[in-house]
């Protein structure tokens, strides 16, 4: 390993994660820990240059005060202790703060700044190869910023032990499953299963009106799609998972309950039980990204904006037809296309377009037309609970209204949804 690490102790704070990004951001590895670690898990840990005890209101667990473990107590490295057993909260003061915390990291614990994406995937590489060794490795490869990264960094470790299951559902946006295929397939070339399984999802999908319903079959239909191919490889130990810090975090610590579970590739039979590989477990959203493009993934691949994992299937509103599935795919596009060349790629959180099950009257070329509309919404949002919508430039509006009624075959009116989170949600499925 080539980094030092400072671990940090969650005894109830609210802000071990902003700690621990902070430590990071000075350029030392760390790590959130439970209270309770035994010797044999803290002495599995390595490199551990200092221990933060970090206490705070959630110490009282069930009734009862935590308290960290005899193992932890007694490991021989510097302590610094917050908020607990009569010590101080750190200062509110961010200059104060971060003050107290370089002094100990550097000065006490004697760090050296070498966290670094670089050196997380020369530790990761090596890592890899240790757990996997000979065996083999079953990836369930979206093309999403997550798995992406999962797959071209055990590419970098076991290159065709890896075996990449892409899933083509039909809800993707254009271009996507070529361009795993390209990137994958023949740019890393990579051990690639392409599945199209278009007909065998829209089939499925075809008359079911509820959303959730839709989500339920595009979930199950997916997992029996990535059985059927995982019982065709041979030799399968292990399964390969996008699984980052903030599920992890929000899936619940000892100290506070879990704010969603989380869910990648769950629900597999128990006959096909492998073992879990998550290389990114440890890292948040942004490093995630800066780790793609270290290992040469493409810009649009890793600073991609978010896509539910339904895809344009809860943007094809209602009971899901091929037609109004090309509108939306179309739309979306032109839509992506011109906010690129606006400057606004990367600047809007999240924007897309979405198609609704009913048409309306037009008029095209004096003949009078019957078709469908498509909404157009674009949000800002920092934690997607709440979000604000993006006040477009009424050119732009111009522009993509314009483009898509021209090119877009079926379409012969465009709306922008003005709604707020809440009282809409961002999504209109
Ligand atoms: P809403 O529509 O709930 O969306 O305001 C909040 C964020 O979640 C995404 N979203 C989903 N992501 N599966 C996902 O993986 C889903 O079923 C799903 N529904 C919504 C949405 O795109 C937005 O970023």
């Amino acid at each position: 390993m080539k980094q030092d690490m400072i671990l940090i102790i969650d005894l109830g704070s609210e802000e071990n994660t902003i700690l621990a990004r902070e430590i990071r951001q000075m350029g030392v590895y760390t790590e959130i820990h439970p209270h309770d670690l035994t010797e044999e898990q803290i002495n599995h840990l390595p490199n551990v240059k200092g221990i933060i005890i970090n206490g705070g209101k959630n110490r009282i667990v069930d009734g009862k005060e935590i308290n960290i473990s005899d193992a932890i107590a007694s490991y021989n490295v510097p302590k610094l202790a917050i908020d607990c057993d009569g010590k101080p909260a750190l200062p509110s003061n961010e200059t104060e703060k971060k003050d107290i915390i370089q002094k100990f990291v550097f000065d006490e614990c004697k760090c050296l700044k070498n966290w670094s994406v670089e050196n997380f995937i020369a530790d990761q590489v090596e890592l890899l190869k240790q757990q996997i060794g000979d065996k083999k490795v079953l990836l369930a490869l979206s093309g999403g910023v997550d798995s992406s990264v999962v797959a071209a960094l055990l590419i970098k470790a076991i290159g065709k032990q890896l075996v990449c299951v892409h899933v083509n559902h039909g809800l993707l946006r254009k271009g996507e499953p070529e361009e795993v295929v390209r990137v994958f397939g023949q740019e890393m070339d990579a051990n690639l299963v392409y599945v199209d399984a278009v007909d065998r999802f829209l089939d499925k999908l075809a008359g079911v009106n509820d959303p959730e319903q839709k989500r339920k079959i595009i979930g199950s239909e997916f997992i029996r799609v990535f059985e059927e191919e995982a019982r065709k490889q041979e030799d399968i130990v292990f399964l390969a998972q996008g699984t980052i810090y903030p599920d992890i975090i929000e899936s619940g610590t000892k100290t506070v309950k879990a704010v969603k579970s989380h869910h990648n590739v769950g629900g597999l039979p128990e006959d096909l039980k492998f073992e879990l590989v998550e290389p990114l477990k440890m890292l948040f959203k942004d490093e995630v990204r800066a780790c793609g493009k270290a290992l040469g993934l493409p810009d649009n691949m890793v600073y991609r904006q978010p896509f539910p994992g339904p895809g344009l299937g809860v943007r094809c509103l209602g009971a899901i037809t091929r037609e109004r599935l090309e509108i939306v795919r179309e739309s979306d596009a032109i839509l992506r296309e011109e906010f690129a060349k606006n400057g606004l790629e990367g600047k809007v959180w999240q924007y897309f377009t979405a198609v609704p099950d009913f048409k309306s009257v037009g008029v095209r070329d004096n003949i009078r037309t019957y078709e469908y509309p498509v909404i157009i919404r674009a949000v800002n949002t920092v934690d997607a609970m709440t979000a604000t919508i993006e006040h477009l430039d009424w050119a732009v509006l111009d522009k993509v209204v314009n483009r898509i009624t021209a090119e877009v075959k079926g379409v012969n009116r465009v709306l922008y949804d003005m709604t707020p989170k809440p009282v809409a949600t961002i999504e209109w499925e």
